[in-house]
């Protein structure tokens, strides 16, 4: 960290303080470092950490490493302390999953200090050496991380939403508590976070003035029939701020209700190699919970056939387009031939209404995969379009043994008081937050529902298809789960897992093991922001109950299931690219959003809430907000850092054999900061290090989460020759441009 970082961010303090309201101003009060300048020379040993990154100017950019302003915390001295600074550097945990939060949905950091200009503790009083905690806002309970010295000091985990780190001279190492002299204080980004107090109150009175017509965003909406989204239960919005309207006109390409038949079940689909599956696309009616809606299905299915082939195998899958949307199918994470890819434009023509594409698929990998349309995502697969497709291995003892396997899909769906909420015709609406959903369903269905016996040993196969939403899934009960296979094959090794993070389009196999009789609640937890008010609220809902019966499950699979595997063969195939870690990456691209002529007050809410972006927004609390802009107001950005050129622009050209390290880098400073789902086409990828710290199990991916703030390097093995589509998986970033088309020879 250079001295010019250290200069930058108190002013980002001074932010806070303007923002803050009385309550917090009397916590902040007793806790917030003095505005100090100066201390040149403080240097994280850490190689592209956050505290080692140079803070983007304000409106610049990240360019560079991990977001400091995000995860690196500047420790100021306290009174009487000459000369002493420092940093903490918030390292996201290794995990086999895109981030790592607690099964109750805290973000969970590694917590390492770099401190210097240290005096002697003994000059302070009768301490012998220094000694970090961290403790939430209110100071209590306070947590050891442990003894510090000059430099680097890699000291606890800390799974807290807001929090500060102390140090205090002590008289020996082991105090168990905070006993001695205050030295170095500093709070994390997340108590930055304050009430939109003003903001909210100067809409209330400037709402008037916009619905007599000097904004037509709101004039042309409301004769078209559009109705503001629910507003979430938990968060409150002033009415003046409900009164917007997106700039699109509401369309549901359902067709009429009556005609429709009811959704069937998914059914199970074997194709052998040659074979034939006719994949229509059309209308059904589908209950959820006690309304019955139109949707869309495959087949009549919701979700659509489970398609299981052997790996290795080619098929054919006749798609009939019963829409009344021209689209295409994408067979999401197969490397298959590129002209059967699916992309509109790239590798083939929209199939209309009506008509029929042949796509020949070959499956080179075992893995678990998916199908969804790739030309409106937003409205055609949020409204039933998806299925898993489920590439067997050639070896049985692939995974080890399990009772029964099943198959569970993660949606949400956003409805009103009407039924499913419009989608818009023009162009999408969400275009910023992406579509979050009020219900969530586990393959099409409010809830899941499933009968074990003690000791049983479940796989479940994970697929996330929302549009947006990031799941936190975790059991309530005796359960032991280990995570075994992620997108296109295993981890080098087992691992035991409290909870599961899955991002749109990911896919995670998990084995879990039912202790004993009882009931338990798949649930999804996360803690959630109330933007307005400035405050983290828990948030659980749950997905599905599992009766367990007190029967013993035969055969008894318990003795396999203790043992954590470790893959040889995975580990060998990965050693030959671990070298890349270290090496500087020969891609680079910056992600970020370029707003446009978004409607009042959006822009000033969103840039006060970006004194603070949490690294994943799991869930939407201002629907409405969310839903007005659409993507004529909003463009978000891949670009190529090396040449400045964005999206569909960049030409990047590979040969098969290249090995590209791609370092994704996801702008803080973006207006509307947050994560995105980054997903390759026709090849597969390695993610090798996470904000600098490296991965340590590897797995051959096709998506990942790339959480607000993140710099994340991943290793691209090009093996598929063709035109391939790298973009964001939520559904109306993608329709709001974020993709590019890299081309592969060979
Ligand atoms: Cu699952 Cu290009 O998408
Ligand atoms: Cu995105």
């Amino acid at each position: 960290m250079s001295a010019s970082t250290l200069g930058k961010r108190p002013v980002e303090n001074m932010r806070a303080r303007v923002l803050s309201s009385a309550a917090a101003i009397l916590v902040l009060a007793l806790v917030v470092p003095p505005l100090v300048r100066g201390a040149a020379g403080l240097r994280s040993q850490a190689a592209d950490g956050a505290c080692s990154t140079l803070d983007p100017a304000p409106g610049e950019p990240q360019t560079s490493g991990p977001s400091p302003d995000l995860y690196c915390v500047e420790l100021f001295p306290a009174a009487g302390i000459e000369g002493a600074r420092g940093s903490v550097e918030l390292r996201p945990p290794a995990t086999p999953f895109g981030i790592h939060v607690t099964p109750a949905g805290t973000h969970v950091y590694d917590l390492a200090l770099t401190l210097e200009g240290l005096p002697d503790p003994a000059a302070l009083g009768p301490y012998t050496t220094f000694v970090a905690w961290a403790m939430p806002p209110l100071l209590a309970p306070v947590t050891k991380l442990g003894e510090v010295r000059r430099g680097e000091t890699l000291t606890g985990r800390v799974a807290l939403d807001q929090f500060l780190v102390m140090v205090t001279a002590e008289a020996s190492a082991d105090v168990t508590e905070r006993a001695g002299r205050l030295v170095l204080r500093g709070l994390s980004a997340s108590t930055r976070m304050q009430p939109h107090d003003l903001p909210f109150f100067l809409a209330g009175l400037l709402e008037r003035k916009d619905s007599a017509g000097a904004h037509d965003h709101h004039a042309t909406a409301n004769a078209d029939g559009w109705l503001p989204p629910p507003m979430h239960p938990r968060v409150s919005m002033p009415p003046a701020l409900m009164t917007l309207r997106p700039d699109v006109t509401p369309m549901l390409p359902v067709g009429p209700a009556d005609s429709a038949p009811l959704a069937r079940p998914r059914e199970l689909v074997r194709l052998a190699d040659g074979d034939t599956l006719e994949l229509g696309a059309g209308p059904v009616r589908k209950v959820v919970g006690t309304r019955t809606l139109t949707m869309l299905g495959f087949n009549g299915q919701i979700p659509g056939p489970l398609v299981q082939v052997e790996r290795g195998v080619s098929v054919v899958i006749r798609f009939r387009n019963g829409t009344s949307i021209p689209t295409t199918v994408h067979w999401h994470g197969i490397r298959l031939d590129n002209r059967f890819d699916g992309v509109p434009h790239v590798t083939q023509e929209l199939v209309a209404p009506g008509a029929t594409f042949d796509y020949h698929v070959r499956f080179p990998d075992a893995g678990l995969y998916w199908y969804h349309p790739h030309a409106r995502e937003d409205a055609l697969q949020d409204l039933g379009l998806y299925g898993n497709l489920l590439v067997r291995p050639d070896d049985p003892a692939w995974l080890g043994p399990a009772n029964r396997e099943e198959f569970l899909i993660l949606d949400d769906l956003l409805l009103d008081e009407r039924g499913v909420m419009p989608y818009g015709r023009e162009a999408v609406t969400h275009a910023l937050m992406g579509r979050f959903g009020n219900v969530l369903l586990v393959n099409g269905e409010p809830r899941w529902t499933a009968q074990a016996e003690a000791g049983e040993v479940l796989r479940l196969w994970l697929t996330n298809v929302s549009s947006t939403r990031v799941f936190n899934l975790s059991f309530d009960g005796a359960a032991a789960m280990k995570v075994v296979a992620s997108d296109l094959g295993r981890f080098e090794r087992e691992e035991w897992v409290e909870n599961v993070v899955i991002a749109p389009a990911e896919r995670y196999v998990i084995d879990v093991r039912f202790d004993r009789a009882g009931t338990l609640h798949l649930l999804n937890r996360v803690h959630a922001i109330d933007h307005l008010w400035g405050r983290f609220f828990d948030q659980v809902d749950t997905l599905g109950v599992v009766q367990v019966a007190a029967r013993q499950a035969s055969p008894d699979h318990r003795a396999a299931f203790d043992v954590l595997r470790s893959n040889d063969d995975v580990i060998a195939e990965f050693d030959r690219y671990r070298t890349h870690i270290e090496r500087a990456p020969d891609r680079t691209v910056i992600v970020t959003l370029q707003p446009g002529d978004l409607p009042f007050p959006l822009l000033p809410l969103m840039s006060m809430e970006s004194v603070y972006r949490n690294p994943v927004e799991w869930e939407g609390t201002m629907p409405e907000m969310d839903w007005v802009a659409t993507a004529r107001q909003s463009r978000w950005i891949l670009r190529d850092a090396a040449s400045g050129r964005e999206n569909m622009d960049i030409d990047w050209r590979f040969r098969v054999g290249d090995v590209v390290k791609i370092r994704l880098i996801n702008d803080r400073n973006a207006v509307h900061a947050m994560q995105h789902p980054i997903h390759l086409h026709g090849q597969r990828f390695l993610v090798l290090s996470v904000n600098g710290v490296p991965e340590d199990n590897l797995v051959w991916k096709d998506t990942i989460l790339l959480p607000t703030g993140f710099a994340i390097d991943i290793l691209l093995e090009v093996t598929n020759p063709g035109a391939w589509m790298m973009h964001c998986h939520i559904a109306e970033h993608i329709e709001s441009g974020m993709h590019l088309v890299f081309r592969v020879e060979g």
